[in-house]
This record gives structure tokens, C-alpha cells and sequence, in this order.
């Protein structure tokens, strides 16, 4: 395909596109990076593109910013395949796929009430990554499916 036909959305100058996001995930990737719509973050989406590896997939472009090791950690999670290209000045300086934590902090909501770490106290989420879903380190819940729907809002 021709650069011409497989532009969908613009180049950035400076900031983080995320590719190869499973078709349909392109909005949970933006809860993971806390981005609601009420900011004023520039973003640009492409959801359901036809994709040779994925089949369909999602691509995340936010201008003028990168994303912390939380962020990527559990963005690994929902997006195992996912590529973080850092841009800077239009060009790609920088390309990682995401890799499968041992551990992920903040960004996931352990569903227990009584946790730790959901009552007031000042301690941060904390979940070990097991083969399907994570369990919290504190009160030993496990979160087996939809991690998507235990993010921190
Ligand atoms: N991109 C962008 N703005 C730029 C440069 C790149 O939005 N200034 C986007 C591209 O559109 C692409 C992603 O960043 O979605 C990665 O760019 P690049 O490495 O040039 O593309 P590919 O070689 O196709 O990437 P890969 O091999 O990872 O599929
Ligand atoms: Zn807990």
C-alpha cells in the first residue's frame, strides 16, 4: 500500500503514537492514560484499521507528551502487541513494544471495598500479573476478566 493511501490520520511532531492496539481497545487505552475528553490533551484515534498482524487495530497519537512506566505496564495488559513510538520533531526517535510485567501500581482499582489501598489510606494499587488476569498484592483479589473496566477513574 502506498504512503498516500495508508495515511489515515496526521503525523505528529512531538509526542507518543501507540499502534498495533487490538481493534476496539483505542478507548480503554485512553482511560489507562486518564485522558476523559474534559482535558486538553491533542489526540487523534483511528479505530478498526485493516491491520496484517492484528487484523484490525486501533492507533492512539497523543501530541506533547509520554507515557509513564505504569501507563505502558498496564497498557501491556490490554494491548500485549502494542508498539509506543516516541516522535519528536515529526520523526520516530524511539520504538518499543510493550512487554508483560511482573507487577503493575496505580491506574487498576483492586474491586475489593475493604482493600487497603481503595479505603482512604494514601497506598497506591499494587497487582501481580498472573498467566489470565492480576491479583492484588494486598488483600489477594483477583481480577480475572476486563481489566479494562477496573481502571482508576
Ligand atoms: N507517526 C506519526 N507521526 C510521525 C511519525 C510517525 O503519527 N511524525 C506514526 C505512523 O503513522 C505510525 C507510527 O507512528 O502509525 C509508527 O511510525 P513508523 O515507525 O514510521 O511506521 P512503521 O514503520 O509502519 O511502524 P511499524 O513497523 O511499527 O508498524
Ligand atoms: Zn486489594
Amino acid at each position: 500500500m502506498s504512503e498516500q493511501t495508508e495515511l489515515r490520520i496526521s503525523k505528529i511532531k512531538d509526542g507518543t503514537v501507540i499502534d498495533h492496539v487490538p481493534g476496539g481497545q483505542a478507548l480503554n487505552v485512553l482511560a489507562i492514560l486518564g485522558i476523559d475528553g474534559t482535558g486538553t490533551d491533542v489526540l487523534s484515534i483511528a479505530m478498526n484499521v485493516p491491520s496484517d498482524r492484528l487484523g484490525r487495530k486501533d492507533i492512539v497519537k497523543v501530541e506533547g507528551r509520554e507515557l509513564s512506566q505504569s501507563e505502558v505496564d498496564v497498557l501491556s495488559l490490554i494491548a500485549p502487541e502494542a508498539t509506543i513510538n516516541i516522535v519528536r520533531g515529526y520523526e520516530v526517535v524511539e520504538k518499543h513494544r510493550v512487554e508483560r510485567p511482573q507487577q503493575v501500581t496505580g491506574i487498576l482499582q483492586c474491586p475489593n471495598q475493604h482493600c487497603i489501598t481503595t479505603e482512604d489510606e494514601p497506598v497506591d494499587s499494587q497487582f501481580e500479573v498472573l498467566e489470565e488476569g492480576v491479583r492484588c498484592v494486598y488483600c489477594d483479589t483477583i481480577i480475572r476478566e476486563d481489566l479494562a473496566s477496573h481502571i482508576l477513574g
